[in-house]
């Protein structure tokens, strides 16, 4: 079995400080890469800021900065954000850097030695905001501006030299390609939109810009500056050493497992990128998921509208670890979601304080009081605890399958109905009425801090912190968390020492306007 997991977020534009979107599909991204770590892959997570083209350039100049030295300053609040995240990415990449340039130019290269590429004119509208090419019947007017209908930027025409990539050649290997390989596209109604799309006919591809400077050079003719979103989405073999396709990083981790994506940049992902690969002979990663916006007053976050939510904002008022739960538990994964202040206090109080960190704190209490603050020894378990116990087994697989799936919402459900139910069985079984029976209070504590470890194994993917937090009651060390272990009913050694902790959520206190 390949045991190896390359997943990559967007690179993003820092045109702009990160905002909620931003890191949210980077909590997202991370989320898959500690589950596959703990699952025994080997992971290479990638981030990073895509930093050329006329947005940046206008955005610098707008500043009257320097355009590198403006770039250096926001990417470096994105790899901020990276750590404020506690993201495990094991790459950073900036599109600026030299083994980026190298490794766009010997693409380029490769597709002209194709026949993929050949120079002639663009005459057409383009979004400097979107850094997209809009045909005339994706156009609308507003307000006496034009604009483009799909995100509303505003588009401006645009009449000069230009190479262009024959993407209008691909067009039936990529329907192929979608055909034979149906998980290619998440989830199904985006892959249809794709599917349509390419269907109505793709038109060649202007891959270069003469009018600016901000850029990568087209090799050989350096008054061309090649397009941002071929230049961008290298940036996912360049980070293994494109082109040298024999060293370690690129034959362990090429195909990529999954790039995970706004909806938003579906069609560069799915369509263009693609396209590239098979006209350089390249393998094309396993998966594109287009995940939902988050939406602030039901519109997608923009600088432009005003309306952008700061993560660090909710990070300093309510902490990460709960930011993070609140996102992907929310947020049904595929989908739009609303963000909202009272839902995110809702799930502090009620998932996290009340059903995971009360369990935590109850069982050690009790433990330490009742059983001289070690994990029970003397131990036998009835059909009430091995039903509880077992569902672990039960599903370890089906967890991995819909893992695979990408089906995040699984997961978190399954924690959470967990949880209710062991604090159903902890209440249920009154372990603090069978002081009588030494062995039976014993298998209840030892049943209850069992699950207490699988729960936490399994949250670790959502909230490190708090997890590892909650594994200090075992003296269990971030390296010593291995999914599969999860079914293993007697993982805990009788016998060893109970520790305190700390309470793990704080409850927030709600304004109550009756
Ligand atoms: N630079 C390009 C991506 C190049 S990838 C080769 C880009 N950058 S971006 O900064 O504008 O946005 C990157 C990603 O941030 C989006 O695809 C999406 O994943 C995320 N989001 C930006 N706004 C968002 C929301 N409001 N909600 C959720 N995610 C969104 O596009």
């Amino acid at each position: 079995m390949d045991k190896n997991f390359y997943i990559t977020t967007p690179i993003y534009y820092p045109s702009a400080k990160p905002h909620m979107g931003h890191a949210y599909s980077s909590i997202i991204a991370d989320f898959f890469a500690r589950f596959k770590k703990i699952d025994g892959f080997s992971v290479h997570f990638l981030t990073g800021t895509d930093e050329h083209g006329l947005k940046i350039q206008r955005a610098a100049e707008k500043k009257g900065q320097d355009t590198l030295k403006f770039c250096d300053d926001i990417s470096e609040t994105f790899r901020n954000l990276s750590k404020t995240l506690n993201l495990t990415n094991t790459d950073f990449i900036r599109t600026t850097e030299a083994r980026h340039k190298k490794s766009v130019q010997n693409l380029w290269k490769e597709l002209e030695k194709n026949d993929d590429i050949y120079l002639s004119k663009y005459s057409g509208w383009y979004s400097v905001s979107d850094e997209a090419f809009y045909n005339d019947d994706e156009i609308e007017e507003h307000n006496g501006k034009k604009i483009a209908s799909i995100s509303k930027s505003p588009v401006e025409w645009v009449d000069e030299e230009s190479y262009f990539f024959r993407l209008s050649k691909w067009e039936k290997s990529l329907l192929d390609y979608y055909q034979k390989n149906p998980e290619f596209i998440s989830p199904e109604s985006r892959k249809n939109e794709v599917i349509s799309f390419v269907k109505s006919g793709l038109k060649d591809l202007s891959v270069s810009r003469k009018s600016f400077s901000w850029g990568i050079q087209v090799p050989n003719n350096k008054k061309h500056i090649i397009y941002v979103w071929l230049d961008a989405l290298t940036n996912y073999i360049s980070a293994l050493n494109y082109p040298d396709t024999n060293n370690e990083l690129y034959k362990k981790f090429w195909p990529a497992n999954i790039h995970l994506i706004g909806k938003d940049i579906l069609r560069f992902h799915a369509i263009y990128w693609p396209a590239f690969l098979l006209a350089a002979k390249l393998p094309l990663p396993k998966k594109i998921y287009g995940h939902g916006w988050i939406l602030s007053g039901d519109e997608k976050m923009s600088k432009s509208k005003g309306n952008i939510l700061d993560p660090i904002e909710i990070i300093n008022k309510y902490g990460l670890d709960p930011l993070r739960y609140y996102l992907i538990k929310e947020v049904s994964f595929g989908n739009d979601g609303n963000i909202s202040q009272e839902r995110l206090e809702d799930c502090i109080n009620s998932d996290l304080a009340n059903n995971f960190g009360n369990l935590c704190q109850r069982v050690t209490t009790f433990a330490i009081k009742n059983c001289q603050g070690n994990i029970p020894k003397d131990i036998e378990f009835n059909s009430d605890d091995l039903k509880i116990l077992d569902k672990f087994k039960d599903n370890l697989e089906l967890i991995r399958k819909k893992i695979d799936n990408f089906d995040l919402n699984f997961y978190i459900d399954f924690i959470i109905n967990t949880l209710f139910e062991t604090n159903k069985y902890f209440n249920d079984q009154e372990p603090w009425k069978k002081k009588g029976d030494i062995k039976r209070l014993n298998t209840i504590v030892y049943t209850t801090l069992e699950i207490v470890r699988k729960i936490s194994f399994m949250l670790y993917p959502i909230i490190p912190k708090s997890s590892l937090n909650a594994l200090k009651i075992f003296s269990i060390k971030e390296n010593e968390i291995e999914y599969s272990s999860i079914v293993n009913n007697n993982y805990l050694t009788g016998g060893s020492e109970i520790n305190k902790i700390d309470i793990l959520f704080k409850k927030i206190e709600k304004d109550n306007n009756d």
